[in-house]
């Protein structure tokens, strides 16, 4: 049915079921008589209301809200001395990417202008098969164990009982994991609050490890330094937007692609070797701490540009399936704690959310390469199975065959000592990067600073604002007794 008065559009032609029949009337169903019942036998009405019925997959468990876009990634500077992965291998060689950008902790319906880490995650379809780099805006994390994440993420949701987002979970348990008052600080600041997504960085907050044709490795961070500029909403200006255009920074990104005005990131690594990495003066592979610049210098790697919108949300952005774990030969995992429990999750988390199929969806399938293998069937296998191919190996009828390139998939990380739950140590180092972070900011984002955590922290019990303004303390004297001051001044008896 064509409404007279809508504007003339090229035309889709006949509507029909999901089985491909034209449907006579998507208006009234059918009925046992004018006044008598709906009947069963109306299979269009049914497929209609059942396939609604089931719309909804289940939302991903963290960064539930986010937006995404097209692109690519360009090599502007020569790094395949450090690397065999081919998309790497020439100056001027552009891969396609896709990218999804997000809040954290918040629903798929929550705003955007959350104070929250933002998502940065990038698939990298390159001809030897998708590299997924899954980073956030911040370069480091709040802990360094993979078994406190769960933890971590059920203080930042909502209370089990109140179903409320409860300040008193979220510090009592940042004050007892005190390495995270890196990441807090960070959070608290002006960039907890980016002014949409194309203004800020992004970082692998991990090291990764590139890997040489020969085999020879070296650990690498990996920084996407936004070209629009950094700028960031105050607290006020978020929690307005908050209320007015919770999509925000989904909005104005995509608007700015549709306009042509195409947001771009410079591409950089530091490169740690691994014998700098036995003898750093500490653990490069806590992801609470940043290596420092002046040690390890930005290297320019390329250009990363997204200039496409998704022509469909839920196809592109809602089933895009992103995995830390999704590494192509000549880059490689790291020791990174955090990393090695990540590498588990994500594709685990797929299956549930979206199958055991998940890479057979468009987004996530590989563009400039193939997947050959021999896993079969499955719920919803859509990309013929393997035909009649072999599905096992070793065979005899030209199934595909492994490459025995041994060398670069992995870094070749020579281990010893005993199994058990070897604990890092809290120490003065826990609390330096903040610290050195607090005396950065220049007068006016120290107040803000501030004044952002007193706002929070007020809502909590006395005794964890008191644990909390300790590990501030400790961070920097001065950083500390102004959040003590300022909560006093909020009426807090500590
Ligand atoms: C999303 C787990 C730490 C960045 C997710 C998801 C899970 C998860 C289950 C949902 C994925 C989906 O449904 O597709 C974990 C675990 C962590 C961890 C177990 C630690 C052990 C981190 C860290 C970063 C990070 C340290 C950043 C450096 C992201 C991003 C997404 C995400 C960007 C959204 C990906 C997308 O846009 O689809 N995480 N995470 N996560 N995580 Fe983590």
């Amino acid at each position: 049915m064509h409404p007279a008065d809508a504007p003339k559009v090229k035309s889709l032609g006949v509507l029909t079921t999901s089985g491909g029949a034209p449907v006579d009337n998507n208006q009234t169903s059918q009925t046992a008589g004018e006044a008598g019942p709906v009947l069963i036998q109306d299979f269009h009405l049914i497929d209609k209301l059942s396939h609604f019925d089931r719309e909804r997959v289940p939302e991903r468990v963290v960064h539930a809200k986010g937006a995404g876009a097209h692109g690519y990634f360009e090599v502007t500077h020569d790094i395949s001395h450090l690397t065999c992965a081919k998309f790497l291998n020439k100056v001027g060689k552009r891969t396609p990417i896709f990218a999804r950008f997000s809040t954290v902790g918040g629903e798929s319906g929550s705003a955007d202008t959350a104070r929250d880490p933002r998502g940065f995650a990038l698939k990298f379809y390159t001809e030897e098969g998708n590299w997924d780099m899954v980073g956030n805006n911040t370069p480091v994390f709040f802990v360094r164990d993979p078994s406190k994440f769960v933890d971590f993420m059920h203080a930042l949701k909502r209370n089990p009982q109140t179903h409320l987002r409860d300040p008193d979970m979220f510090w009592d348990f940042l004050s007892l994991v005190p390495e995270s008052v890196h990441q807090v600080t960070i959070l608290f600041s002006d960039r907890g609050t980016p002014d949409g997504y194309r203004h800020m960085h992004g970082y692998s907050s991990h090291s990764l490890a590139l890997v040489s044709e020969d085999g020879s490795y070296r650990y690498v961070k990996w920084h996407f330094r936004t070209n629009q500029g950094i700028k960031n909403l105050t607290a006020e200006e978020a929690e307005r937007l908050a209320g007015i255009n919770p999509e925000y920074a989904t909005e104005d990104l995509f608007n700015a692609i549709e306009r042509g005005d195409y947001p771009s990131w410079d591409v950089y690594i530091q490169v740690i070797e691994p014998e700098q990495a036995l003898r750093y003066r500490f653990n490069p592979f806590d992801v609470t701490k940043v290596v420092s610049q002046k040690d390890f210098p930005l290297i320019p790697v390329g250009r990363m540009v997204l200039n496409r919108n998704p022509e469909n949300y839920f196809a592109e952005v809602e089933q895009a399936a992103f995995s830390p774990s999704h590494m192509v030969p000549g880059i490689a995992p790291s020791p990174d704690r955090m990393l090695q429990g990540r590498l588990f999750s994500y594709p685990d988390t797929h299956r549930h959310r979206l199958g055991v199929n998940y890479h057979q969806i468009p987004i996530n399938r590989p563009i400039n390469s193939v997947a050959n293998n021999h896993q079969r069937d499955g719920l919803m296998v859509v990309d013929g199975n393997g035909g009649s191919a072999p599905n096992y190996e070793p065979n005899s009828f030209g199934g595909p065959y492994q490459t025995n390139n041994r060398t670069s998939s992995y870094a070749a990380l020579t281990v010893r000592g005993q199994v058990g739950r070897h604990t890092y140590e809290l120490t003065d180092d826990d609390f330096v990067q903040a610290g050195d972070l607090y005396r950065l900011m220049d007068q006016g984002a120290r107040a803000r600073l501030v004044s952002n955590i007193v706002g929070h922290l007020k809502k909590a019990k006395p005794f964890i604002q008191k644990r909390m303004v300790a590990h501030f303390k400790r961070a920097d004297s001065e950083y500390g007794a102004r959040i003590e001051q300022g909560l006093r001044a909020a009426g807090s008896k500590i």
